[in-house]
């Protein structure tokens, strides 16, 4: 058990050594560190807006900071913005949040660009902001971000498909490719999408991959609503439009559902399965990939995201300096949020038993397969 710990604390703290070289690029100024609460009660109440479900992890997170909050001693509510009419219903969420006295807020935006005015309240009111793993933005009322190192996301997706191609493809360069983004009103997707071309716009230059279908911007690659449907809807276009002749080598995909989707479009066409890469571990991914179907996901475990972002919380209870690892990378197009990032872990079949070593219920489905 301590070796476990001691080797996640391990990728952690690598995670954070890596990052202060790697952000210049999204940089800025530091902003003077936010939080507004000055100590509380123990048991004070503590919200949660999540987004839609939109994937594994975010169902897992609600259950997580239920029973982290609880036994942290707080008052956890914890709500879901419902599939339809979203956006207005997390606001109306945040909104109720507020005036129930929460002293934090913590947000999975669905549509980081639409809180503002729920957020100013929440200052307004004393309370302490906290953005999870998705920024809110254009907004000087977030006090904290933490999330998983979302450009370093999109450089290992990049980097796995490229690794992926060479040992897949069957052929030497180059390479048939297409490119899959997420849902434009979430921050994180130009993130992953910048991450990932910073890794392949170099070999797109040089010939190495060709883009087929010429669409390179993320306003032709996004997935709207991060949804799978839409994203099985383009590839079926792609297909038809530029692969009736030519293979598909590749394909990037910023997380697991649609790349699932991606995968069911390619072998509904009757096509071999290209190098699609993923984000999220999700557990049909994680077989997937142990069948050699799906190239690479990402692990970002869930349960350390959770429970870095109640340790925030707790410190902000006891009114004590709140532990940031970054203050440079994640501008929300007013300030520097103060962040504390977590760093994401490429997954291939080669290395799946050593990158679920602390993830029990994934080592187990890696453990079915290598019986
Ligand atoms: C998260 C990803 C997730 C996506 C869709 C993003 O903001 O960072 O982990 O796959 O939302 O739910």
């Amino acid at each position: 058990m301590k070796k476990i710990l001691l080797s996640a604390t391990a990728i952690v703290v690598a995670g954070a050594f890596a990052l202060t070289g790697c952000s210049s690029e999204r940089g800025g100024t530091p902003a003077a560190s936010g939080g507004s609460a000055k100590g509380f009660a123990a048991d004070a109440k503590i919200g949660v807006a999540l987004p839609d479900k939109t994937s594994e992890n975010w169902v897992l997170a609600g259950k997580l900071f239920t029973d982290g909050l609880t036994k942290a001693g707080f008052k956890p509510d914890v709500q879901y913005a419902p599939a339809s009419n979203t956006v207005a219903e997390q606001q109306n969420q945040i909104q109720a949040m507020v005036t129930g006295g929460a002293k934090v807020i913590i947000i999975g935006a669905k549509d980081g660009k639409q809180l503002s005015t729920q957020v100013k309240a929440a200052h307004d009111a004393g309370a302490t902001v906290i953005a999870y793993d998705r920024l809110i933005e254009n907004t000087d009322a977030v006090d904290y971000y933490v999330a998983f190192d979302n450009f370093k996301v999109g450089q290992l997706q990049g980097q796995a498909l490229l690794d992926g191609l060479a040992k897949r493809a069957g052929h030497p360069a180059p390479y048939n490719i297409e490119l899959f983004s997420g849902s434009a009103d979430d921050a994180n997707s130009a993130v992953f999408f910048k991450g990932a071309m910073d890794v392949l716009e170099p070999k797109i230059k040089d010939g190495t991959l060709k883009v087929v279908s010429g669409q390179t911007e993320i306003t032709q690659t996004a997935t709207d609503g991060w949804k799978a449907e839409n994203a099985q809807r383009r590839m079926d276009a792609l297909l038809t439009a530029n692969y009736s002749s030519a293979t598909i080598d590749g394909v990037l995909s910023p997380n697991d559902t649609l790349a699932r989707a991606i995968i069911t479009s390619v072998q509904q066409a009757g096509k071999p399965v290209p190098v699609v890469t993923g984000q999220d571990s999700e557990v049909e991914s994680v077989k997937s990939i142990m069948e050699g179907v799906q190239y690479s996901t990402i692990n970002k475990d869930t349960t350390l995201l959770v429970a870095q972002a109640i340790k925030m919380a707790q410190e902000l209870q006891k009114g004590d300096k709140v532990d940031v690892n970054d203050t440079k990378s994640y501008n929300n197009g007013v300030k520097v949020v103060p962040s504390f990032l977590l760093a994401p872990v490429i997954v291939t079949k080669e290395n799946a038993a050593e990158a679920y070593a602390n993830v029990p219920n994934l080592l187990d489905v890696v453990k079915s397969y290598n019986k």
